[in-house]
């Protein structure tokens, strides 16, 4: 019997209707820290109250703290009850809590995890969950294999009468190419491929999934999406938050790791990408791993590139301090706090036209946006001083916040003289739509339960990203110098120069 040909670009199927998780359950690796607590146990409550989980979902905190489960349900009861997203309510917390269960231990420790699977099989029979269990590493990625390898050991990663088991982690993947490549080799030896699910919070973001929609579901921009109308693109992510409390993760990782070699690069391969056959994952990936595997690290990287450090300044109304004197910081860190590269797309379409990435912390607002910034007209029959405060027309994608888009073109100022200034055209979502967007780890989570891949980078993504980067960050710790820019404004002198090289200037948000 020869068995039909399934085309893997192709997806017909139909997601109008929410789709509702089949029974299972969800193990947390490090459920007392900062994400869990901030971002993975409020959304947890808020799948269960919008009726996307199966009535018998389980979930297993797993942590070192000092805790039993009764402190474990109030640690959640609370994260939930102060984070949640959607409106508080007591019979649904019920529901969730009648599922939640708790081992304490360490990483390293064997009679935990056998605690833990027999937690798994007992919540099999307890609550239906039928062998379907998803495990997430919420923790230090220095535990990531030894914790896959307990997984391993004790039998959690072993399905059975076609349940499933999948494993989620979050970034870093790796600290560069090297590491990346080992670390998937770990997990790979023990999840197969499809049961591996990378966490890149920022696809699932609805703003960042509408870039999709804004390009291939509209006439008008594709055919001025190249470049013989573009001049460049800029993509932004600042944040006013120093590192806060994370300065054992942030330092030594820096601002290039820590987000330019996942969530930029993810932005700029949906901004460049070629049309996918569908919006299936494998169709996705191919279509960015393409965009990836075109981008060139400039060669002269001191000239295109830009790292600084956050002094004390003002930000939010007061003054802050230093990144050199926040705590558990060593005086003597070179860590990059703020991080701007060009890179450019070898490609027909983006030929000429450089992308260029800047992320940093303790800047002048927060604020993530893709700016697609046109070339000027060819011709302008008006005179010089009609049209002197006229920049480029540019296309503001704004992920957040006031997410929407901007376009920002000329118009005539009222009066009998011509002159032109630019004016801004504005989508809000706030303003059409009465909906409010799920947060990303929602989505995420959901798919995830159901085994919907598109939206999890796959580690062909992983590995190009840190091809692009570790001639950056290499050629950077050589030096042992690094530039500054004060606390809320808008990063170092080292990134104007650098883009002004090129004839351009950053957008001031
Ligand atoms: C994380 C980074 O991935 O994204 C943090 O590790 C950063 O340093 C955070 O603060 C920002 O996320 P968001 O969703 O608030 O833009």
């Amino acid at each position: 019997m020869t068995s039909a040909y399934v085309n893997p670009l192709r997806d017909d199927q139909d997601r109008r209707l929410p789709q509702i998780a089949g029974p299972c359950s969800v193990t947390i690796f490090g459920i007392t820290g900062d994400l869990a607590t901030r971002k993975l146990i409020p959304a947890i409550y808020d799948l269960a109250n919008r009726g996307l989980l199966p009535p018998g979902f389980s979930l297993i905190g797993f942590a070192r703290q000092d805790l039993d489960l009764d402190g474990f349900i109030k640690l959640a009861y609370e994260a939930a009850k102060s984070r949640a997203r959607t409106p508080f309510r007591e019979e649904v917390w019920k529901q969730l809590e009648a599922g939640i269960r708790f081992v304490r231990g360490d990483f390293s420790d064997d009679l935990a995890f056998a605690e833990l699977a027999r937690t798994i099989a007992a919540v099999d029979d307890e609550r239906g969950t039928g062998g379907n269990h998803a495990f997430y590493l919420s923790i230090p990625p220095g535990f990531f294999p030894q914790v896959v390898g307990q997984l391993k050991e004790h039998g959690l990663a072993e399905v059975s009468d076609g349940s499933w088991r999948r494993v989620v982690i979050e970034k870093p993947f790796g600290h560069d190419l090297a590491s990346a490549k080992e670390l998937n080799k770990i997990v790979s030896d023990v999840f197969p491929r499809e049961s591996v699910f990378r966490i890149d919070h920022y696809l699932g973001k609805e703003t960042v999934q509408n870039i999709l929609a804004f390009r291939f579901a509209n006439g008008m921009f594709e055919p001025i999406w190249n470049s013989n109308y573009i001049d460049h693109v800029q993509i932004t992510m600042a944040e006013d938050i120093g590192i806060g409390g994370r300065a054992g993760y942030f330092d030594g990782i820096g601002a290039a790791r820590d987000v330019i070699q996942n969530h930029l690069l993810q932005l700029m391969a949906l901004v460049a990408m070629e049309e996918p056959v569908s919006f299936n994952a494998y169709s996705l990936r191919i279509e960015k791993q393409k965009v990836l595997a075109s981008a060139r690290t400039p060669e002269r990287i001191d000239l295109h590139t830009a790292r600084a450090q956050y002094t004390a300044g003002w930000a939010g109304g007061e003054h802050v301090a230093g990144y050199l004197e926040e705590a558990d910081i060593p005086a003597t860190s070179t860590t990059e706090t703020y991080a701007a590269i060009r890179l450019d797309v070898d490609t027909r379409r983006w030929a000429g036209v450089p992308f260029y990435l800047r992320a940093g912390k303790r800047l002048g607002r927060r604020v993530t946006e893709v700016a697609v910034v046109f070339k000027r007209a060819p011709h302008q029959p008006f005179t010089k001083t009609a049209t002197e405060e006229l920049g480029q027309n540019a296309l503001v994608m704004r992920i957040q916040p006031d997410e929407g888009v901007t376009l920002r073109f000329g118009s005539k100022v009222p009066g009998t003289a011509m002159e032109i200034r630019d004016v801004n055209m504005d989508f809000a979502y706030g303003g059409s739509f009465v909906e409010s967007s799920p947060e990303a780890y929602e989505r995420l989570i959901l798919d995830v339960l159901l085994g919907e891949p598109p939206l999890f980078p796959q580690h062909e993504e992983v590995e190009l990203s840190w091809e692009i980067l570790d001639p950056i960050i290499e050629k950077w710790s050589r030096s042992s110098k690094i530039d500054t820019y004060e606390s809320g404004t808008w990063g170092p002198a080292s990134a104007d120069a650098m883009i002004a090289r090129d004839g351009r200037t950053w957008r001031r948000p």
